[in-house]
């Protein structure tokens, strides 16, 4: 899109989430709440990002890896002042400039772009996004005149009589023209009971100005969710959680029970896998097509797993590639690994991965059999087609030769090189 930079507010403490985290780097589906929205932002083209911080700034600049500018709010005093704290990098703007919130992580891209597009079409000086809710409590009420035009903003705590009942709430997302921006946010004034310079006074100020100001309502209520509480955490868990399932299930792969299987935001999985009841996927595994995975199994982050390989119940896998074809049907642990193509991973193999200071690797080539309860002790390379026996600790450090068969404890190679 052309010509539109982002502001995101999260500055903000989050003191009812009773947490030491920035409320905005807390996890929803493996993936801090602060990135769902910057991710849009990205997506729709942003030129640049400002992220107004103030609370645990720091915290914040060590987790987001994708380009923003930083701008530091000194004290909170409201969302009216967050945003003019990014005025001095926006002096010469002549665009557009959308205001997003740090904490609403159910927003859907579609959505925000359709606010872009009206404001652009419309020629508004400000459009913003609104949502029709069954409890708007805590929300900021659109106050509309007879005409329908919507002329204020009003804050929960400053709702009095019918503006309390009033079902359309005010989402946290604006499109304004930068220059007519920054003009109506020198007009604001504290509000008396919270103290704090308060964002949505633009629309009184803007309506009042005579200036056209344009509303988008999102299709879906939910979007709305501001993440306030760990109770409003768990609700959004639970929209995205779902979401992620379905858009799964569209593409292909079979979820034997929803209910019970936990995957992660940004999780890729190939067609005609079937995920098995109890399972967890972490952020950013990938798994190819034809595969089975669980009842009971856990993929933790940095894994990816080939197509038709089979995990199966009681397993954990974690910063693991596994090959093509490879078997590792029952509770079995591998960490740091790279397992090559057509390995078995006999019933409760484990590889010993942490050596009490640093985590080690563990290499198994194509065609191996690891043998029941056999433990490898990191670093090790299990070579191509090697035998381990059951029960065998293959010592750290060690090397077991294409082919060659190793037992014991601590594993002797007793054949070598035999196996083709
Ligand atoms: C705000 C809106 C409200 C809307 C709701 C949607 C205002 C005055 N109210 O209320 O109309 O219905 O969002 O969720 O804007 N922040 C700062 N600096 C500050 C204060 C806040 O950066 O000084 C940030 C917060 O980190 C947060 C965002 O702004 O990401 C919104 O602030 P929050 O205190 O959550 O506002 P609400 O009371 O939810
Ligand atoms: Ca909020």
């Amino acid at each position: 899109m052309k010509s539109l930079k982002t502001i995101i507010l999260a500055a903000g403490k989050g003191t009812r989430m009773n947490s030491d985290k920035p409320k905005v780097l807390h996890a929803v589906s493996g993936k801090p709440i602060l990135q769902y929205v910057l991710d849009i932002a990205k997506a729709l083209g942003s030129e640049k990002t400002y992220i107004v911080l103030g609370h645990q700034s720091g915290a914040i600049q060590a987790v987001i890896k994708d380009p923003f500018v930083a701008v530091q709010q000194k004290k909170l005093i409201g969302t009216a002042d967050a945003v003019k704290c990014a005025e001095s990098y926006l002096r010469a703007y002549r665009g557009d400039l959308l205001i997003l919130c740090g904490d609403t992580p159910l927003l859907k891209q579609a959505t925000v772009k359709r606010v872009v597009q009206r404001h652009k079409r419309s020629k508004a000086v400000c459009t913003f996004l609104t949502a029709v809710v069954h409890n708007p409590r805590g929300y900021g009420r659109i106050i509309r005149d007879t005409n329908g035009a919507a002329v204020a903003i009003r804050e929960d705590k400053d709702a009095a009589g019918y503006e309390r009942d009033i079902a359309e709430i005010n989402v946290g997302v604006y499109c304004c023209r930068a220059k007519d921006l920054f003009n109506a946010l020198k007009t604001i004034k504290i509000n008396a009971r919270k103290k704090e310079f308060y964002l949505t006074d633009i629309v009184e100020y803007f309506a009042g100005q005579g200036h056209k100001v344009e509303t988008v309502e999102t299709e879906d209520s939910k979007e709305g969710l501001g993440i306030n509480t760990r109770e409003d955490l768990a609700a959004a868990e639970a929209v995205i959680r779902r979401d992620i399932l379905k858009r799964l299930m569209l593409g292909g792969v079979t979820v034997t029970d929803p209910q019970t299987t936990y995957i992660d935001a940004d999780v890729k999985i190939g067609t005609d896998t079937v995920i098995h009841p109890f399972t967890f996927i972490e952020r950013n595994v990938r798994i190819g097509r034809n595969c089975s995975i669980g009842p009971f199994a856990r993929l933790r982050a940095g894994t990816k797993i080939e197509d038709k390989v089979e995990i199966g119940n009681f397993t954990e896998v974690s910063r693991t590639k596994i090959g093509k074809g490879t078997f590792m049907k029952h509770f079995s642990f591998l960490g740091d690994s790279a397992i090559g193509e057509n390995v078995n991973i006999g019933a409760g193999v484990v590889t010993a991965n942490f050596d009490g200071r640093q985590k080690n690797m563990t290499k198994i080539s194509a065609g191996a059999f690891i043998g029941s309860d056999a433990v490898l002790v990191a670093p090790v390379k299990i070579g191509k087609k090697a035998v381990i026996g059951a029960g065998s600790v293959v010592t750290r450090g060690k090397t077991i030769p294409d082919g060659s068969v190793a037992v014991g404890v601590p594993a002797k190679i007793i054949s070598k090189g035999t196996r083709k």
